[in-house]
């Protein structure tokens, strides 16, 4: 009874201020209207006390769901892990696995044998419903993501490969992707989208558990954004990126990261001296003039497999031009700063702030260790320095 009259107070207080609710500006809503929790209005006019479908923490904190009461948990399938909404409701944890179908919001897709390792299999599918026909993105999150390895030569997926369909574009991944996450646009999908692992008879473990998360158009990344990350510090890693690892072929996105508020330019660092490494193309007729006597560096045209960062001084870039002070567009080779300077430090005020990936699709062969990815930490600068 208290949170029924809890409900309807809200209704009550909110009510005056729909007038000044204004539907056209979708972006702005949160900031414009602070007090108001536009997400909780349409479920208090059925006047039942039921808890908001909102986000909450499972009792063991591990993973996200969806706070409604047990009832309805019980018939959307999911399983309850503790309270939630002062008790009136469950935090009720939704997880799917090989040949199911995601058809909530917050879903845990997940190894058959998981938490232990799944062996011996061959395939596994899952077909990925929007929610509701408005849905703009799914994000899945890899918590854990631990596949086959690829053509260690090529870094093309053979053995295992991890296939997302629908949608405009199409992933696919395969190797060691924990941590990692990524933006798949469903705007003008029909309904499903689909999850096809194709896994060899080799005998490799595996495990994963993909958290499936569907984005509503006022909440999407921007477009073109295979990754969105957010907070004034964080780590960029390409695809794959790991210890006996090598970057992934057919690899062609952004990596964006959201100025945050007062921050007006961004500093990228490799995170380990080791971690730059992307081949670049050493066909027979480039590099003859090496004026300096240096180590001949990689020239930005030279590059097939290659790392693109907005620099700061983009209008008098000449793509011969390399050295300390110079701004190179395109990264590849053995050090993300042009002439291999460290430590290795590149700033720019460009915005968005973003970062292009692209790697072939039928990548060169060449050792792994010539090609272990990109793993940067990223920095936002205030404005007033
Ligand atoms: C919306 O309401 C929930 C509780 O129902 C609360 O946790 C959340 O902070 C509110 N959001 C805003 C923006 O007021
Ligand atoms: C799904 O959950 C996320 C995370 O709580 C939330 O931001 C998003 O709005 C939800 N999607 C829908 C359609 O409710
Ligand atoms: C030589 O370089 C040019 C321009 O960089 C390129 O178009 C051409 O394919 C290269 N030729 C060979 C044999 O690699």
């Amino acid at each position: 009874m208290r949170k029924l009259c809890f409900l309807l107070l809200e209704f009550i207080t909110a009510t005056p201020m729909l007038p000044n609710f204004d539907i056209w500006n979708d972006n702005n809503n949160r900031v414009a209207h602070p007090e108001m929790n536009i997400s909780r209005l349409p479920k208090v006019l059925n006047f039942f006390p039921v808890p908001v479908e909102e986000e909450c923490l499972s009792n063991d904190q591990r993973r996200k769901g969806i706070c409604m009461n047990a009832y309805e948990c019980k018939i959307e399938g999911g399983t309850s892990h503790g309270p939630c909404a002062l008790g009136f409701g469950v935090c009720c944890v939704f997880t799917a696995t090989c040949n199911e179908e995601i058809h909530n919001n917050i879903t845990y897709f997940v190894n058959p044998h998981f938490p232990d390792l799944s062996k011996d299999m061959e395939s596994c599918s899952l077909t990925v419903k929007k929610i509701d026909p408005e849905i703009s993105q799914f994000r899945l999150d890899f918590i854990h993501f631990n596949l086959g390895q690829p053509n260690r030569k090529t870094g093309v997926c053979e053995d295992d490969i991890f296939v997302l369909n629908g949608g405009r574009r199409q992933l696919k991944l395969c190797g060691l992707n924990s941590g990692q996450h990524a933006y798949f646009d469903v705007e003008n999908m029909d309904s499903v989208a689909t999850i096809e692992m194709k896994l060899s008879k080799k005998a490799v473990t595996r495990l994963w558990e993909v958290r499936v998360t569907q984005i509503p158009f006022t909440q999407r990344a921007p477009v073109g954004c295979l990754q969105y990350h957010t907070g004034t510090t964080g780590t960029l890693k390409t695809m794959n990126f790991a210890e006996n690892g090598r970057h992934l072929a057919d690899q062609d996105y952004n990596i964006c990261i959201r100025q945050e508020q007062d921050m007006c330019s961004i500093v990228y660092e490799p995170c380990h001296e080791n971690a730059f490494r992307i081949s670049p193309n050493n066909d027979d007729n480039v590099t003859e003039d090496v004026g300096s006597g240096e180590t001949p560096e990689p020239r930005a045209d030279e590059c097939s497999d290659k790392v693109v960062l907005p620099c700061d001084s983009e209008d008098l870039l000449m793509p011969q031009d390399v050295g300390p002070g110079f701004c190179t567009l395109v990264h590849c080779g053995e050090s993300l700063c042009p002439a291999g300077e460290t430590p290795c430090r590149i700033e720019s005020s460009i915005t968005p702030f973003m970062i292009g990936v692209h790697f072939g699709p039928n990548a060169r062969e060449a050792p792994a260790d010539d090609n272990l990815g990109m793993c940067l930490n990223y920095e936002q600068m205030p404005c007033n320095v």
